[in-house]
């Protein structure tokens, strides 16, 4: 294992995900983190990340006392990058300096002389790396000798290999350091000899048994099925593990996209053979949204309404089980485990503050269910690898995410007004068949329509219209925290819109959202 010590940098996550396409199992916690947590994970590398802190702001977070001593009697290699070799060189008795220049971004590097750090072809060369800092080391702890400088004459790369403790002024794991990867590959084998070896195979072999040790031999577990891919890939795996004895229910709220229900429910059944109850709950959602135009209003209405749902699907099963399910499993992933705790000061903060974004996962607090989250070490691309060993059609793990709420926060204002859904239905599947007849589907993060609740005025067949306007919004990102608006070419989109407008009753105009996230958001409500 290695593990990441974090102290909130934005590139730490980077660091994690980079070890772990080299085969390398990886983890990520705080970087304040006790001595008998650290070492209960017994890691073979440790990587202090780097931050937004100066080593010199009094409560700036470090790893706790006595832990180089036990990297050091235990053979464990540590690399600071960036605050961490700072971190690293103030402890150990150096001096760490505000810098003359700050550097931060593209700079250029020589590496000096021999060292571990760097294989022997790269001694004299120099390397364009990515800088951010404003701190420098000046003084280095006894022991320590400088292997590379910035071309200011700043310190680059430092080591003292016979204590195995290394640092890096600069960042490998962003691309913009384009011999990074190498640095951390060479670091980590040919110095450090760690084994490649972590694949998607044994993640879920372990998974399966850890579930199987978990729910025990007759203990029942149910799972809200929401048509994406955490959810499925989650129930796909405890279905393996457990078979049967898992219970999934997957509700229609009446605001799903068109022929979404019968899309979903034949994958879950015939590719996956999941247990799956699908509850027809349309009417009881639409008529609790009824003339509700307040977009929070509507995302806590439906969200009690789930609540009420799975509550009832949990009973019908106790009667028929003459048991209480005990379990209920959780499509969590790596990222939400680490962001809802982020180190003091790093700036990250709880992405679902703007919204009260809910999905399946927000279920009703005195079910006294435990939780089954077997996705929670793994990122979303992880959960698509696994999801591809667990035969989820490819198809399905590529699709764009969609908001638990559903459309009825993709048409503005009442949904149950006139055939609002019904429009919005056909509208998004020609633009997005249109996507994919274009071969544009796996380049966009996120592509939908939206209905307004405006008319305008048009001409069609001869005749005066007055009909709706639909928006279009297709989105790049990474993560959904920010976005860009995707630049179609004007041809596409003048195909869509006269699909659009001469293939769906009620549509006379098509405009095209062209904001990014921020300062709009994704959805519109
Ligand atoms: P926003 O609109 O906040 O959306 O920029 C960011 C991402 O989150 C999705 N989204 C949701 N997902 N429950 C969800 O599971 C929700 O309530 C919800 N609201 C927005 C949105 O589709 C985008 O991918």
């Amino acid at each position: 294992l290695v593990l990441i010590l974090d102290y909130g940098s934005q590139y730490t996550h980077l660091i994690t995900r980079r070890i772990r396409s080299l085969s390398v199992f990886s983890l990520c916690i705080s970087g304040t983190a006790s001595l008998s947590a650290i070492t209960a994970l017994n890691p073979s590398v440790v990587i202090l990340s780097g931050g937004p802190h100066s080593v010199h702001t009094p409560d700036s977070p470090s790893f706790p006392d006595g832990f180089l001593a036990w990297a050091q009697s235990n053979n464990v290699s540590v690399l600071g990058i960036c605050y961490g070799l700072q971190l690293l060189v103030q402890r150990l008795g150096g001096e760490v300096h505000v810098g003359h220049k700050q550097e931060y971004g593209r700079m250029e590097i020589v590496v000096e002389k021999p060292s571990a750090l760097y294989s022997s072809d790269q001694i004299g060369k120099r390397q364009v790396v990515w800088m951010s800092h404003g701190d420098e080391a000046v003084t280095l702890p006894s022991d320590f000798h400088v292997v590379a400088r910035s071309d200011q004459g700043a310190i680059a790369a430092i080591e003292n290999p016979s204590s195995k403790f290394y640092g890096l002024q600069y960042h490998p794991e962003v691309t913009h350091t384009p011999e990074g990867m190498e640095t951390l590959r060479h670091f980590l084998f040919d110095v450090c000899r760690v084994e490649a070896g972590w694949k998607m195979e044994d993640v879920m072999e372990e998974e399966i048994k850890a579930i199987r040790d978990t729910v025990g031999g007759d203990e029942h577990v149910i799972c809200a099925l929401s048509g994406g891919v955490d959810s499925t890939v989650a129930a796909t795996l405890v279905h393996k593990a457990i078979g049967d004895r898992l219970h999934c229910v997957f509700v229609d709220n009446g605001l799903l996209r068109y022929k979404e229900r019968e899309r979903v429910m034949e994958t879950f059944e015939k590719d996956l053979r999941l247990p799956v109850v699908c509850v027809d709950a349309s009417n009881q959602f639409l008529t609790k949204l009824k003339g509700v135009t307040d977009p929070e209003i509507k995302r806590k209405i439906i969200g009690k309404e789930f609540i009420c749902i799975f509550d009832a699907f949990a009973q019908e099963l106790e009667e028929k089980l003459g048991k209480k399910p005990s379990f209920l499993v959780q499509g969590t992933l790596y990222p939400d485990v680490i962001e809802s705790c982020p180190p003091p000061g790093s700036g990250r903060t709880h992405s679902h503050t703007i919204k009260s974004h809910h999905n399946v996962g927000g279920l009703p607090k005195d079910m006294k269910l435990k939780l089954i989250e077997p996705l929670k070490l793994l990122f979303k691309d992880e959960v698509r690898q696994l999801g591809r060993i667990l035969d989820v059609p490819e198809g399905f793990l590529k699709r764009h995410p969609f908001p638990g709420p559903g459309l009825a926060v993709r048409v503005l204002g009442d949904v149950t007004e006139g055939n609002a859904l019904d429009i919005l239905r056909q509208v998004d599947e020609i633009f997005i068949q249109s996507i994919k007849d274009a071969g544009l589907y796996d380049s966009i993060w996120q592509a939908f329509a939206v209905f307004l609740p405006v008319r305008s005025v048009g001409v069609q067949g001869d005749q005066r219209t007055h009909s709706h306007v639909v928006a279009l919004r297709a989105v790049t990102s990474q993560d959904g925290m920010t976005a860009d608006w995707y630049y179609f070419e004007h041809k596409f989109l003048d195909d869509v819109a006269r699909k659009i407008c001469n293939g769906v009753r009620g549509v006379n105009r098509v405009v095209q959202d062209i904001t990014s996230k921020p300062p709009s958001t994704i959805e519109w409500e």
